[in-house]
């Protein structure tokens, strides 16, 4: 849907190259929501989808190996009825549209082979998506520029899609900015952070702008605290290689829990258009406070799992380092020096094989300044939150007290909410389909901006410096709630972590 409209046309006629065509994204995630989009009716019949890769590969067996992918992971999830995820009438149709280019990323002849080929099809428009190691960003983006490929006219759209990790630190990623910058315009580049395909992430956004009673609490005066949260039961699979590289920190903050918070701290875009949305982020997350490297020791938390609940400790999983000092859990406070947040302390949590998967966000209001009830203290109230639950059991609650029915006097916890389960029927999604959608479409908002990104890593940077010099790594049980250290983070100021669910 095309942001601020309801439209839901077809996108435009397209050349999707997947560079990277035999890799996990392609299997998991881009195939399978291509698919959804068909489907829904929402490629036009000149979507050309053309993998690229260096397997040698024919047409007909790309296509059928693409199949199997959607399927396997439809069965996945569905034991039951997986085998019938794909409607044959829909995938015959996206078949026929479907291509293969063997390819070294690093050989000019591939790209002659990617110009011809979007000759071949009839339609100008092309979107490069990068679903390659980080390593091929600037080398693709370089060749696919000299090749003159991202060279636009009014028929024919050039967008280049990068994935993530966008860079490592700061000075990396600035770099990869200006080398892209090199080569084609910002308007051309969108760069993902898959968060912002969430229906409930994009949903924080409409809630808050659309309905006129958030504004009025939704500040220093009434909120306490913002708990961040995004926990998961899964360890590091089959990602130990590159996971021991990054760690929990650079995997998770300055793109997915940043977007999160960005979507609760934001000022009110003056549209929904993608200048003013990503304008706004870029100054929220701008306006985090730089911690000096002591501060940043003293605010944050990393810690790896150790083996328990049956499950094997990171240092024992397949192609980590056995000395890893990776973290693999990470919790912690960050301020927003301004004018609506001054004062209030952001918590932010993520970790690798903890009890649940949960992904949060809970908003811990002021308390009531004065208790009237008989034998109630005032600091026997519970505070009231607003969790907004991004998933699993995607929805928003608010947290009240209220009086159980008797004589005596009292207090319940009861919950005020709404489930999207309730009320919308949403279907098989991977988050992906409103982003291919976007990039088809032209539309940004649901990217991240060079500004965006470089503002992510600067406000994680202290973290690294300090962690740089420092060895401690705490250890938490696989399995559990996380490392105490990081209940310590919190009731150091008189607070405590929002109980996982
Ligand atoms: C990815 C990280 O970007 O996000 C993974 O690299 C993580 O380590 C994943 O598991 C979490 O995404 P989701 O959609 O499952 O919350």
């Amino acid at each position: 849907m095309k942001r601020g409209t309801s439209k839901v046309d077809p996108a435009p006629p397209c050349n999707l190259f997947l560079f990277g065509a035999h890799g996990d994204l392609v299997k998991r995630l881009l195939m399978p929501a291509l698919y959804n989009l068909a489907r829904d009716g929402l490629l036009d019949d000149n979507l050309h989808i053309i993998g690229v890769d260096h397997n040698e590969v024919g047409d007909h067996e790309f296509a059928e190996r693409l199949k199997a992918f959607i399927l396997e992971q439809a069965k996945a999830k569905d034991p039951e009825h997986g085998d019938k995820a794909i409607a044959p009438v829909v995938w015959e149709r996206l078949a026929q549209r479907i291509s293969y280019i063997t390819g070294d990323f690093t050989n000019d002849d591939t790209y002659q082979a990617i110009g011809r080929r979007i000759q071949e099809n009839g339609t100008g428009n092309a979107v490069f998506y990068l679903a390659t190691s980080p390593r091929f960003f600037r080398e693709v983006s370089r060749r696919l520029g000299r090749a003159g490929l991202l060279y636009e006219q009014p028929e024919a759209y050039r967008r280049v899609v990068v994935e993530k990790p966008f860079g490592h630190d700061l000075p990396s990623a600035q770099a990869l900015n200006r080398d892209l910058l090199q080569d084609m315009a910002e308007s051309q580049i969108y760069r993902i952070d898959h968060y912002l395909g969430k229906e409930t992430v994009q949903n924080i956004m409409t809630s808050r702008f659309s309905n006129g009673i958030f504004e009025a609490f939704w500040n220093n005066h009434y909120i306490d605290h913002v708990q961040i949260t995004a926990a998961e039961t899964v360890g590091v699979e089959s990602r130990g290689n590159f996971y021991d590289s990054i760690g929990a920190l650079r995997d998770m903050v300055p793109n997915h829990l940043f977007q999160l918070l960005a979507m609760v701290a934001m000022e009110p875009p003056a549209a929904f258009g993608a200048d003013a949305v990503r304008g706004e982020k870029a100054k929220v997350i701008g306006s985090i406070r730089p911690w000096t490297q002591k501060e940043a020791l003293d605010n944050s938390v990393r810690a790896q799992y150790q083996a328990g609940n049956g499950q094997a400790g990171y240092l024992e999983e397949p192609k980590v380092d056995p000395a890893s000092r990776t973290e693999t859990y990470v919790a912690l406070k960050v301020m927003v020096d301004n004018w609506r947040w001054v004062g209030v302390p952001f918590y932010l949590r993520t970790g690798k094989r903890l009890t649940v998967r949960d992904t949060e966000i809970a908003i811990c209001f002021k308390q009531a300044p004065y208790a009237q009830f008989r034998d109630t203290e005032v600091n026997q109230l519970k505070p009231n939150y607003l969790t907004i639950q991004i998933q699993p059991n995607e929805g928003m609650w608010f947290d009240l007290q209220a009086k159980r029915p008797g004589q005596a006097l009292v207090m319940e916890d009861v919950k005020l909410g709404f489930a999207y389960k309730d009320y919308f029927q949403m279907g098989p999604s991977t988050g992906y389909e409103t982003l291919i959608y976007d990039c088809l479409t032209g539309d940004q908002t649901l990217f991240q901006r060079a500004d965006n990104i470089e503002n992510g890593w600067r406000a994680v940077q202290p973290f690294l410096d300090a962690w740089a010099e420092a060895d401690e790594v705490s250890g938490y049980t696989a399995g559990s709630d996380g490392p105490a250290e990081a209940d310590e983070l919190l009731a150091r100021d008189g607070r405590r972590w929002h109980s996982l669910s």
